[in-house]
């Protein structure tokens, strides 16, 4: 059977307790389902079943090296698929539930897939903080891998619409709960070792430094190339991609230019813009994370040449907010 051939009728249901032991359902028979976390949209499959695994790297058109983050309830479920060792352990008490995953060794007689780890030795681990992806979790009583629920090289949703676009006819069903609060992926933190960030994300690193007690090392400069694939497969710098170009910290805006704002003043020439879209007109780094993707979105599709993005500074979130505009803008 091809799972590219056979479309699939695409259910959107409001997020309430029918609908997620639905999605508990679906997913004990090897089905796909999107759900909210509060960074952005899951798209979650049974973590033990291969084949559920591979029909999710099918449906995202994924590279089946890029492995996948296995989201749990507690610290508890975490222990059995994954060895902490102090950091981890300090990292999980301060910090689960929440915007934070952690690339672990595989415990013995870990229950996932080894597709979805991509036959690594690590596994990433998260415990997420939001209603509905608990509700799923708690009432599916196993481990779901769960990737952002956009194609492969697309932008993150934050929105069902956003899967939906994405993602209809290709997966079961979507659970839709609201706007997620965050709007960018969780901060990777290996624990391997010395800790390490292997991609900002929606809790600030100032957080984990501070439940850690020390600073975080970065990334070695060789990952996200090509090459270099042991420590964070998937990120290569060309991720979370509009088609329309882009033109970071752009000071004025030209001709054919739609706008992505930051701020309440007006770059130059402002009133060329095509269209324009602010991330936060009071400079919050919060709202504006929580509007970074589906402002890609909407501008990408305005249909100007190029989407002029204006500077944001780089604390707090907006560390993982310059990363996703760096790897959106990569060899466009
Ligand atoms: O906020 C999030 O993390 C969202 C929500 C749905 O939980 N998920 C998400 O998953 O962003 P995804 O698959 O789009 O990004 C996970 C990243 C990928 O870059 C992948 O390569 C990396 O985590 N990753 C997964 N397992 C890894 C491992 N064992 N070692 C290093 N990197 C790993
Ligand atoms: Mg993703």
């Amino acid at each position: 059977m091809s799972f590219a051939t056979a479309p699939l009728a695409t259910r959107v249901a409001r997020a309430d307790p029918a609908s997620i032991m639905e999605a508990a359902r679906v997913l004990a028979r090897g089905g796909l389902v999107a759900f909210p976390t509060e960074t952005v949209y899951g798209l979650g499959a049974d973590a033990t079943n291969g084949q559920a695994v591979a029909r999710l790297y099918e449906a995202k058109g994924r590279p089946s090296f890029n492995p996948l983050i296995a989201h749990v309830l507690d610290h508890t479920a975490a222990r059995a698929l994954a060895r902490c060792d102090a950091n981890a352990e300090r990292l999980a008490a301060a910090l689960w539930p929440g915007p934070l995953t952690l690339v672990l060794p595989k415990a013995p007689g870990c229950a996932v897939a080894e597709l979805a780890t991509a036959g690594l030795e690590t596994i990433a681990v998260r415990v997420p903080d939001h209603k509905v992806a608990r509700g799923i979790l708690a009432a599916f009583g196993k481990p779901v891998v769960a990737p952002s629920a956009n194609r492969s090289g697309h932008v993150s949703p934050t929105t069902a619409a956003h899967v939906l676009a994405d993602l209809g006819g290709r997966i079961d069903l979507i659970i839709d709960g609201g706007p997620t609060p965050v709007g960018v992926e969780s901060t990777i933190v290996a624990c391997l070792g010395e800790p390490i960030l292997l991609r900002p994300g929606g809790l600030p690193r100032a957080a984990i430094e501070q439940a850690l007690g020390r600073k975080l090392a970065d990334a070695p400069a060789t990952l996200g190339r090509a090459d270099d694939t042991r420590l964070a497969p998937g990120m290569l710098a060309s991720h979370y991609a509009p088609r329309t170009r882009l033109r970071l910290n752009a000071r004025e805006v030209a001709p054919g230019d739609v706008l992505l704002a930051f701020g309440s003043t007006p770059p130059k020439g402002a009133g060329l813009a095509k269209a324009a879209l602010n991330l936060s007109e009071h400079g919050n780094l919060v709202e504006a994370a929580a509007n970074l993707f589906s402002h890609l979105r909407a501008l990408d599709a305005a249909g100007g040449t190029t989407i002029a993005v204006m500077p944001i500074p780089g604390e707090g979130l907006g560390e993982a907010i310059n990363d996703r505009l760096a790897r959106a803008a990569a060899g466009r």
